[in-house]
Protein backbone atom coordinates (compact mmCIF):
# COMPACT_ATOMS: atom_id res chain seq x y z
CA UNK A 1 0.00 0.00 0.00
CA UNK A 2 2.97 2.11 0.60
CA UNK A 3 2.66 2.61 -3.39
CA UNK A 4 -0.76 3.75 -3.48
CA UNK A 5 -0.28 6.54 -0.32
CA UNK A 6 0.57 9.08 -2.53
CA UNK A 7 -0.72 11.73 -4.73
CA UNK A 8 -2.54 10.57 -7.75
CA UNK A 9 0.48 12.44 -9.83
CA UNK A 10 3.24 10.45 -8.06
CA UNK A 11 1.94 7.73 -9.00
CA UNK A 12 1.17 8.35 -12.60
CA UNK A 13 4.25 9.61 -12.60
CA UNK A 14 5.58 6.12 -12.22
CA UNK A 15 3.35 4.31 -14.33
CA UNK A 16 5.06 6.76 -17.15
CA UNK A 17 8.37 5.99 -16.11
CA UNK A 18 7.72 2.23 -16.52
CA UNK A 19 5.87 2.86 -20.11
CA UNK A 20 8.84 4.96 -20.97
CA UNK A 21 11.92 3.21 -19.91
CA UNK A 22 10.90 0.09 -21.39
CA UNK A 23 9.67 -1.94 -19.40
CA UNK A 24 5.58 -2.37 -20.10
CA UNK A 25 5.61 -5.80 -18.18
CA UNK A 26 6.81 -5.08 -14.72
CA UNK A 27 6.97 -8.11 -11.97
CA UNK A 28 5.46 -7.36 -8.83
CA UNK A 29 6.60 -9.11 -5.96
CA UNK A 30 4.38 -9.82 -2.95
CA UNK A 31 4.73 -8.54 0.19
CA UNK A 32 1.92 -8.86 1.93
CA UNK A 33 2.36 -12.21 3.46
CA UNK A 34 -0.87 -12.13 4.81
CA UNK A 35 -3.22 -12.24 2.46
CA UNK A 36 -3.01 -14.83 -0.18
CA UNK A 37 -0.99 -13.03 -2.63
CA UNK A 38 0.61 -16.06 -4.23
CA UNK A 39 3.43 -15.88 -6.58
CA UNK A 40 2.93 -12.07 -7.76
CA UNK A 41 1.85 -9.90 -10.68
CA UNK A 42 3.10 -8.54 -13.59
CA UNK A 43 1.71 -4.95 -14.26
CA UNK A 44 0.71 -4.14 -17.94
CA UNK A 45 0.92 -0.34 -18.19
CA UNK A 46 0.64 0.48 -22.08
CA UNK A 47 -3.17 1.34 -23.46
CA UNK A 48 -2.38 -1.97 -26.48
CA UNK A 49 -1.37 -4.71 -23.57
CA UNK A 50 -4.33 -3.80 -21.82
CA UNK A 51 -7.02 -4.23 -24.84
CA UNK A 52 -5.29 -7.03 -25.81
CA UNK A 53 -5.40 -9.20 -22.19
CA UNK A 54 -8.88 -7.82 -22.15
CA UNK A 55 -10.00 -9.03 -25.74
CA UNK A 56 -8.39 -12.30 -25.58
CA UNK A 57 -10.30 -13.93 -22.58
CA UNK A 58 -9.56 -17.66 -24.04
CA UNK A 59 -5.73 -16.99 -23.32
CA UNK A 60 -6.57 -14.21 -19.95
CA UNK A 61 -8.77 -15.68 -17.54
CA UNK A 62 -10.72 -13.74 -15.22
CA UNK A 63 -11.12 -16.81 -13.17
CA UNK A 64 -10.12 -17.75 -10.46
CA UNK A 65 -10.79 -13.86 -9.67
CA UNK A 66 -10.48 -10.67 -11.47
CA UNK A 67 -9.69 -9.00 -8.15
CA UNK A 68 -6.74 -8.77 -6.12
CA UNK A 69 -5.55 -10.17 -3.49
CA UNK A 70 -7.79 -13.29 -4.41
CA UNK A 71 -11.26 -13.64 -2.10
CA UNK A 72 -10.90 -16.82 -0.18
CA UNK A 73 -12.60 -19.84 -1.28
CA UNK A 74 -15.38 -20.19 1.66
CA UNK A 75 -16.45 -16.60 0.19
CA UNK A 76 -17.73 -17.68 -3.53
CA UNK A 77 -19.28 -21.09 -1.35
CA UNK A 78 -21.34 -19.00 0.92
CA UNK A 79 -22.57 -15.52 -1.51
CA UNK A 80 -21.76 -17.39 -4.92
CA UNK A 81 -19.33 -16.36 -7.37
CA UNK A 82 -20.22 -12.81 -9.45
CA UNK A 83 -19.95 -12.58 -13.37
CA UNK A 84 -16.86 -10.24 -13.34
CA UNK A 85 -14.74 -13.58 -11.84
CA UNK A 86 -16.36 -15.82 -14.15
CA UNK A 87 -15.33 -17.21 -18.27
CA UNK A 88 -17.42 -18.15 -20.64
CA UNK A 89 -19.51 -19.82 -21.07
CA UNK A 90 -20.76 -19.30 -17.18
CA UNK A 91 -20.14 -15.89 -18.06
CA UNK A 92 -22.14 -15.75 -21.36
CA UNK A 93 -25.26 -17.36 -19.80
CA UNK A 94 -25.31 -14.59 -16.57
CA UNK A 95 -24.35 -12.04 -18.87
CA UNK A 96 -27.03 -12.51 -21.70
CA UNK A 97 -29.50 -12.82 -18.70
CA UNK A 98 -28.59 -9.55 -16.46
CA UNK A 99 -27.92 -7.94 -19.71
CA UNK A 100 -31.81 -7.35 -19.70
CA UNK A 101 -30.93 -4.88 -16.88
CA UNK A 102 -28.89 -2.06 -19.12
CA UNK A 103 -30.85 -1.93 -22.62
CA UNK A 104 -31.82 1.07 -23.61
CA UNK A 105 -35.56 0.68 -22.93
CA UNK A 106 -34.85 -0.37 -19.14
CA UNK A 107 -32.77 2.84 -18.46
CA UNK A 108 -35.35 4.76 -20.33
CA UNK A 109 -37.86 3.56 -17.32
CA UNK A 110 -35.27 4.65 -15.01
CA UNK A 111 -34.40 8.25 -15.99
CA UNK A 112 -37.49 9.83 -14.52
CA UNK A 113 -35.69 8.18 -10.93
CA UNK A 114 -32.90 9.31 -11.45
CA UNK A 115 -34.09 13.00 -12.44
CA UNK A 116 -35.81 12.92 -9.74
CA UNK A 117 -33.29 11.70 -7.13
CA UNK A 118 -30.73 14.18 -8.64
CA UNK A 119 -33.58 17.17 -7.85
CA UNK A 120 -34.14 16.09 -4.46
CA UNK A 121 -30.28 15.74 -3.71
CA UNK A 122 -29.63 19.35 -4.75
CA UNK A 123 -32.67 20.46 -2.67
CA UNK A 124 -31.11 19.10 -0.11
CA UNK A 125 -27.72 21.26 -0.50
CA UNK A 126 -29.91 24.24 -1.14
CA UNK A 127 -31.24 23.70 1.71
CA UNK A 128 -28.80 22.66 4.62
CA UNK A 129 -25.15 24.31 2.54
CA UNK A 130 -22.94 22.91 1.13
CA UNK A 131 -20.20 21.15 3.06
CA UNK A 132 -18.88 17.55 1.85
CA UNK A 133 -19.52 17.17 -2.37
CA UNK A 134 -19.18 13.18 -1.53
CA UNK A 135 -21.48 13.38 1.09
CA UNK A 136 -24.31 15.97 0.51
CA UNK A 137 -24.01 14.72 -3.52
CA UNK A 138 -21.80 12.42 -4.73
CA UNK A 139 -22.66 9.22 -2.58
CA UNK A 140 -26.54 9.73 -3.04
CA UNK A 141 -27.31 8.85 -6.35
CA UNK A 142 -25.95 5.77 -7.32
CA UNK A 143 -27.46 3.86 -4.76
CA UNK A 144 -30.56 5.46 -5.02
CA UNK A 145 -30.41 4.21 -9.00
CA UNK A 146 -29.66 0.61 -7.81
CA UNK A 147 -32.16 0.43 -5.33
CA UNK A 148 -34.91 1.63 -7.80
CA UNK A 149 -33.18 0.08 -10.38
CA UNK A 150 -33.69 -3.35 -8.32
CA UNK A 151 -37.20 -2.31 -7.59
CA UNK A 152 -36.47 -1.90 -3.86
CA UNK A 153 -39.82 -0.15 -2.46
CA UNK A 154 -39.31 3.23 -1.12
CA UNK A 155 -40.22 1.97 2.51
CA UNK A 156 -37.06 -0.67 2.46
CA UNK A 157 -34.56 1.78 1.14
CA UNK A 158 -33.85 3.16 4.30
CA UNK A 159 -32.81 -0.63 5.81
CA UNK A 160 -31.18 -1.38 2.52
CA UNK A 161 -29.32 1.36 2.67
CA UNK A 162 -28.26 1.09 6.47
CA UNK A 163 -26.84 -2.08 5.49
CA UNK A 164 -24.99 -0.47 2.49
CA UNK A 165 -23.08 1.76 4.80
CA UNK A 166 -22.47 -1.33 7.01
CA UNK A 167 -20.87 -3.20 3.93
CA UNK A 168 -18.74 0.05 3.08
CA UNK A 169 -17.83 0.71 6.12
CA UNK A 170 -15.24 -2.52 6.37
CA UNK A 171 -13.51 -1.43 3.00
CA UNK A 172 -12.42 1.82 4.07
CA UNK A 173 -10.30 0.16 6.76
CA UNK A 174 -6.80 1.32 6.76
CA UNK A 175 -5.38 0.20 10.03
CA UNK A 176 -4.18 -3.50 10.59
CA UNK A 177 -6.14 -6.83 9.72
CA UNK A 178 -6.16 -8.45 12.39
CA UNK A 179 -7.21 -5.76 15.16
CA UNK A 180 -10.51 -6.34 16.99
CA UNK A 181 -12.13 -3.11 15.07
CA UNK A 182 -11.41 -4.23 11.80
CA UNK A 183 -12.58 -8.15 13.03
CA UNK A 184 -16.24 -6.13 14.32
CA UNK A 185 -16.29 -3.93 11.10
CA UNK A 186 -15.39 -7.45 8.96
CA UNK A 187 -18.70 -9.19 10.98
CA UNK A 188 -20.21 -6.03 10.22
CA UNK A 189 -19.65 -6.39 6.38
CA UNK A 190 -20.39 -9.90 6.15
CA UNK A 191 -23.77 -9.67 8.21
CA UNK A 192 -24.52 -6.97 5.93
CA UNK A 193 -24.34 -8.85 2.82
CA UNK A 194 -26.56 -11.69 4.33
CA UNK A 195 -29.36 -9.22 5.41
CA UNK A 196 -29.19 -7.82 1.87
CA UNK A 197 -29.56 -11.45 0.24
CA UNK A 198 -32.00 -11.88 2.41
CA UNK A 199 -34.21 -9.17 1.42
CA UNK A 200 -33.28 -9.62 -2.01
CA UNK A 201 -34.19 -13.82 -2.34
CA UNK A 202 -37.75 -12.22 -0.71
CA UNK A 203 -38.07 -10.07 -3.44
CA UNK A 204 -36.95 -12.73 -6.28
CA UNK A 205 -39.42 -15.54 -4.95
CA UNK A 206 -42.19 -12.52 -4.45
CA UNK A 207 -41.49 -11.41 -8.05
CA UNK A 208 -41.35 -15.37 -9.49
CA UNK A 209 -45.25 -16.34 -7.86
CA UNK A 210 -46.04 -12.26 -9.41
CA UNK A 211 -44.45 -10.61 -12.09
CA UNK A 212 -44.52 -6.77 -11.87
CA UNK A 213 -43.17 -6.16 -15.18
CA UNK A 214 -39.81 -4.51 -13.44
CA UNK A 215 -36.04 -5.82 -13.78
CA UNK A 216 -36.34 -8.43 -10.82
CA UNK A 217 -39.43 -9.96 -12.34
CA UNK A 218 -37.45 -9.91 -15.46
CA UNK A 219 -34.39 -12.10 -14.16
CA UNK A 220 -36.05 -14.51 -12.33
CA UNK A 221 -38.76 -15.46 -14.62
CA UNK A 222 -37.31 -16.95 -18.05
CA UNK A 223 -36.25 -14.78 -21.11
CA UNK A 224 -37.40 -16.42 -24.51
CA UNK A 225 -34.49 -19.21 -24.37
CA UNK A 226 -35.23 -20.51 -20.96
CA UNK A 227 -32.55 -18.73 -18.91
CA UNK A 228 -33.60 -17.25 -15.82
CA UNK A 229 -31.75 -16.23 -12.16
CA UNK A 230 -31.94 -18.34 -9.17
CA UNK A 231 -33.02 -16.82 -6.25
CA UNK A 232 -29.24 -17.27 -4.92
CA UNK A 233 -27.77 -15.46 -8.33
CA UNK A 234 -30.43 -12.97 -8.02
CA UNK A 235 -28.83 -12.20 -4.26
CA UNK A 236 -24.98 -12.22 -5.91
CA UNK A 237 -26.28 -9.76 -8.78
CA UNK A 238 -27.64 -7.39 -6.01
CA UNK A 239 -24.06 -7.23 -4.57
CA UNK A 240 -22.12 -6.99 -7.63
CA UNK A 241 -24.82 -3.64 -8.66
CA UNK A 242 -23.51 -2.42 -5.42
CA UNK A 243 -20.00 -3.24 -5.42
CA UNK A 244 -19.64 -2.33 -9.78
CA UNK A 245 -22.04 0.75 -9.71
CA UNK A 246 -21.99 2.83 -6.65
CA UNK A 247 -18.47 3.81 -5.79
CA UNK A 248 -17.43 3.96 -9.58
CA UNK A 249 -20.12 6.64 -10.40
CA UNK A 250 -19.90 8.46 -6.67
CA UNK A 251 -16.17 8.56 -7.66
CA UNK A 252 -16.50 9.67 -10.98
CA UNK A 253 -19.10 12.29 -10.15
CA UNK A 254 -16.39 13.99 -6.84
CA UNK A 255 -13.58 13.31 -9.80
CA UNK A 256 -15.53 15.68 -12.21
CA UNK A 257 -16.21 18.64 -10.29
CA UNK A 258 -12.26 18.43 -8.91
CA UNK A 259 -11.53 18.27 -12.71
CA UNK A 260 -14.12 21.42 -13.95
CA UNK A 261 -12.87 23.51 -11.23
CA UNK A 262 -9.61 23.27 -11.66
CA UNK A 263 -10.19 23.79 -15.35
CA UNK A 264 -12.61 26.64 -15.51
CA UNK A 265 -12.06 26.99 -19.21
CA UNK A 266 -13.60 23.34 -19.62
CA UNK A 267 -15.99 24.03 -17.84
CA UNK A 268 -17.10 26.83 -19.62
CA UNK A 269 -16.66 25.10 -22.60
CA UNK A 270 -19.10 22.63 -21.46
CA UNK A 271 -21.70 25.15 -20.31
CA UNK A 272 -21.51 26.46 -23.60
CA UNK A 273 -23.24 23.81 -25.33
CA UNK A 274 -24.05 21.13 -22.76
CA UNK A 275 -25.88 19.03 -24.71
CA UNK A 276 -23.74 18.63 -27.42
CA UNK A 277 -20.97 18.40 -25.17
CA UNK A 278 -21.56 16.38 -22.05
CA UNK A 279 -20.95 13.17 -23.94
CA UNK A 280 -17.56 13.65 -24.93
CA UNK A 281 -16.67 15.70 -21.12
CA UNK A 282 -18.30 12.34 -19.45
CA UNK A 283 -15.57 9.91 -21.46
CA UNK A 284 -12.63 12.94 -20.79
CA UNK A 285 -13.57 12.31 -16.66
CA UNK A 286 -13.39 8.94 -16.68
CA UNK A 287 -10.10 8.43 -18.82
CA UNK A 288 -8.48 11.76 -16.99
CA UNK A 289 -9.86 10.31 -13.16
CA UNK A 290 -10.23 6.40 -14.17
CA UNK A 291 -12.14 5.54 -11.00
CA UNK A 292 -11.36 2.10 -11.45
CA UNK A 293 -7.33 1.37 -11.18
CA UNK A 294 -7.17 -2.32 -12.08
CA UNK A 295 -8.86 -5.74 -12.54
CA UNK A 296 -6.74 -9.43 -12.92
CA UNK A 297 -6.37 -11.91 -15.33
CA UNK A 298 -4.82 -15.10 -14.87
CA UNK A 299 -3.05 -16.95 -18.17
CA UNK A 300 -4.79 -20.13 -19.28
CA UNK A 301 -1.87 -20.95 -21.57
CA UNK A 302 1.55 -19.78 -22.33
CA UNK A 303 1.38 -16.31 -24.49
CA UNK A 304 3.81 -13.15 -26.06
CA UNK A 305 2.34 -9.76 -24.88
CA UNK A 306 4.66 -6.57 -24.75
CA UNK A 307 7.61 -8.39 -25.80
CA UNK A 308 7.06 -10.90 -22.86
CA UNK A 309 6.56 -14.51 -22.63
CA UNK A 310 3.61 -15.12 -19.88
CA UNK A 311 3.87 -18.90 -18.59
CA UNK A 312 0.32 -20.74 -18.14
CA UNK A 313 -0.60 -19.13 -14.30
CA UNK A 314 0.93 -16.37 -14.27
CA UNK A 315 -1.33 -13.02 -13.06
CA UNK A 316 -1.56 -9.74 -15.12
CA UNK A 317 -2.87 -6.57 -13.53
CA UNK A 318 -4.35 -4.37 -16.09
CA UNK A 319 -3.59 -0.53 -14.87
CA UNK A 320 -6.63 1.52 -16.50
CA UNK A 321 -5.01 5.19 -14.92
CA UNK A 322 -1.66 3.67 -17.27
CA UNK A 323 -3.14 2.62 -19.95
CA UNK A 324 -5.60 6.30 -19.99
CA UNK A 325 -2.37 8.37 -20.52
CA UNK A 326 -0.21 6.22 -22.12
CA UNK A 327 1.17 9.25 -25.20
CA UNK A 328 0.64 6.39 -27.67
CA UNK A 329 -2.44 6.53 -27.96
CA UNK A 330 -3.70 9.98 -26.11
CA UNK A 331 -2.11 13.37 -27.22
CA UNK A 332 -1.09 15.76 -24.35
CA UNK A 333 -2.67 12.80 -21.88
CA UNK A 334 -2.23 14.28 -19.01
CA UNK A 335 -4.35 17.36 -20.34
CA UNK A 336 -8.31 17.13 -19.36
CA UNK A 337 -9.82 18.20 -22.83
CA UNK A 338 -13.23 17.95 -23.00
CA UNK A 339 -13.40 18.08 -26.79
CA UNK A 340 -10.49 15.11 -27.46
CA UNK A 341 -11.86 13.14 -29.71
CA UNK A 342 -11.24 9.93 -30.70
CA UNK A 343 -10.89 9.13 -26.82
CA UNK A 344 -10.10 5.24 -26.77
CA UNK A 345 -10.22 5.59 -22.76
CA UNK A 346 -10.49 2.01 -20.96
CA UNK A 347 -11.98 3.42 -17.82
CA UNK A 348 -14.77 1.02 -18.44
CA UNK A 349 -12.12 -2.08 -19.08
CA UNK A 350 -10.99 -2.84 -22.13
CA UNK A 351 -13.13 -4.25 -25.08
CA UNK A 352 -13.89 -7.82 -24.68
CA UNK A 353 -16.79 -10.11 -22.66
CA UNK A 354 -16.26 -8.20 -19.57
CA UNK A 355 -16.56 -4.44 -20.61
CA UNK A 356 -18.60 -2.61 -18.30
CA UNK A 357 -21.97 -3.69 -18.38
CA UNK A 358 -23.15 -0.26 -16.23
CA UNK A 359 -21.34 1.95 -18.72
CA UNK A 360 -24.60 3.60 -20.65
CA UNK A 361 -26.12 3.55 -16.81
CA UNK A 362 -23.24 5.29 -15.66
CA UNK A 363 -23.36 8.04 -18.27
CA UNK A 364 -26.64 9.11 -17.74
CA UNK A 365 -26.38 9.04 -14.42
CA UNK A 366 -23.28 12.01 -14.81
CA UNK A 367 -24.94 13.62 -17.52
CA UNK A 368 -28.47 13.73 -15.00
CA UNK A 369 -26.71 14.92 -12.08
CA UNK A 370 -24.33 17.66 -13.82
CA UNK A 371 -27.17 19.45 -14.94
CA UNK A 372 -28.94 19.83 -12.09
CA UNK A 373 -25.61 21.06 -10.71
CA UNK A 374 -24.77 23.57 -12.82
CA UNK A 375 -28.25 24.90 -13.46
CA UNK A 376 -29.66 25.10 -10.12
CA UNK A 377 -26.03 25.64 -8.82
CA UNK A 378 -24.42 28.07 -11.03
CA UNK A 379 -21.15 29.07 -9.06
CA UNK A 380 -20.76 25.57 -8.05
CA UNK A 381 -16.81 24.57 -7.46
CA UNK A 382 -14.69 22.52 -4.97
CA UNK A 383 -13.53 24.92 -2.17
CA UNK A 384 -10.52 22.89 -1.16
CA UNK A 385 -8.29 20.32 -2.02
CA UNK A 386 -9.96 16.23 -2.35
CA UNK A 387 -9.55 13.91 0.36
CA UNK A 388 -8.05 10.55 -0.93
CA UNK A 389 -9.02 6.87 -0.14
CA UNK A 390 -6.15 4.74 0.61
CA UNK A 391 -6.91 1.71 -2.18
CA UNK A 392 -5.56 -0.07 -5.24
CA UNK A 393 -8.54 -0.86 -6.43
CA UNK A 394 -11.19 2.60 -6.49
CA UNK A 395 -9.77 5.43 -7.11
CA UNK A 396 -11.65 7.29 -4.78
CA UNK A 397 -12.28 10.60 -3.40
CA UNK A 398 -13.29 10.38 0.52
CA UNK A 399 -14.17 14.11 1.29
CA UNK A 400 -14.24 17.49 -1.55
CA UNK A 401 -15.61 20.74 0.56
CA UNK A 402 -17.67 22.86 -2.09
CA UNK A 403 -19.42 25.82 -2.71
CA UNK A 404 -21.81 27.46 -4.85
CA UNK A 405 -22.57 30.77 -3.98
CA UNK A 406 -20.41 34.09 -5.24
CA UNK A 407 -19.42 34.49 -1.70
CA UNK A 408 -18.34 30.67 -1.03
CA UNK A 409 -21.64 29.54 0.51
C1 LIG B 1 -17.93 5.55 -13.97
C2 LIG B 1 -18.48 4.43 -13.55
C3 LIG B 1 -17.96 3.03 -13.82
C4 LIG B 1 -16.67 2.61 -14.09
C5 LIG B 1 -15.41 3.45 -14.20
C6 LIG B 1 -16.74 1.17 -14.26
C7 LIG B 1 -15.65 0.36 -14.58
C8 LIG B 1 -15.73 -0.99 -14.88
C9 LIG B 1 -14.62 -1.79 -15.35
C10 LIG B 1 -13.19 -1.28 -15.54
C11 LIG B 1 -15.10 -3.04 -15.61
C12 LIG B 1 -14.31 -4.18 -16.27
C13 LIG B 1 -14.05 -5.42 -15.46
C14 LIG B 1 -13.13 -6.40 -16.17
O1 LIG B 1 -12.71 -6.20 -17.32
O2 LIG B 1 -12.79 -7.42 -15.54
C15 LIG B 1 -16.51 -3.05 -15.25
C16 LIG B 1 -17.34 -4.16 -15.29
C17 LIG B 1 -18.65 -4.16 -14.81
N1 LIG B 1 -19.39 -3.06 -14.42
FE1 LIG B 1 -18.75 -1.14 -14.38
N2 LIG B 1 -18.03 0.75 -14.07
C18 LIG B 1 -18.80 1.86 -13.80
C19 LIG B 1 -20.17 1.88 -13.55
C20 LIG B 1 -20.97 0.77 -13.44
C21 LIG B 1 -22.38 0.78 -13.09
C22 LIG B 1 -23.21 2.03 -12.78
C23 LIG B 1 -22.79 -0.53 -13.04
C24 LIG B 1 -24.13 -1.10 -12.71
C25 LIG B 1 -25.00 -0.58 -11.87
C26 LIG B 1 -21.65 -1.35 -13.43
C27 LIG B 1 -21.68 -2.72 -13.54
C28 LIG B 1 -20.64 -3.49 -14.03
C29 LIG B 1 -20.71 -4.94 -14.17
C30 LIG B 1 -21.94 -5.81 -13.87
C31 LIG B 1 -19.46 -5.36 -14.66
C32 LIG B 1 -19.02 -6.79 -14.95
C33 LIG B 1 -19.24 -7.15 -16.38
C34 LIG B 1 -18.79 -8.56 -16.71
O3 LIG B 1 -18.00 -9.17 -15.98
O4 LIG B 1 -19.25 -9.05 -17.75
N3 LIG B 1 -20.57 -0.54 -13.66
N4 LIG B 1 -16.86 -1.78 -14.83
Amino acid sequence: MDFWNRPPQARLADFALLREVGRPVFFAEPRVPLIRAGRGFHALVRHADVVEASRNAAVFSSEPAATSPEPPPWLAKVFGTPMVNMDDPRHARLRRIVFRAFTPKMLARIEDDVRATATRIVDDVLASGAQDFVAQVAARLPIQVICAMMGIPEKARPYVLSRIDAMTEYSGVRGSLASPRTMRLLYGNLRAIVDLHRLVARLGRHRREHPAGDLVSALVNANPDGERLSVAELGSFFDLLLVAGNETTRNALSHGLALFTEHPEQRELLLDDYDARVGPAIEEIVRHASPIIQFRRTLKTAYELGGHAFAPGDKVVLFYPAANRDPEVFTDPDAFDIARSPNPHVGFGGPGPHLCLGANLARMELKIMFRELFTRLPGLRASGAPEYLLSSFDNGITRLPFAYGPSGR
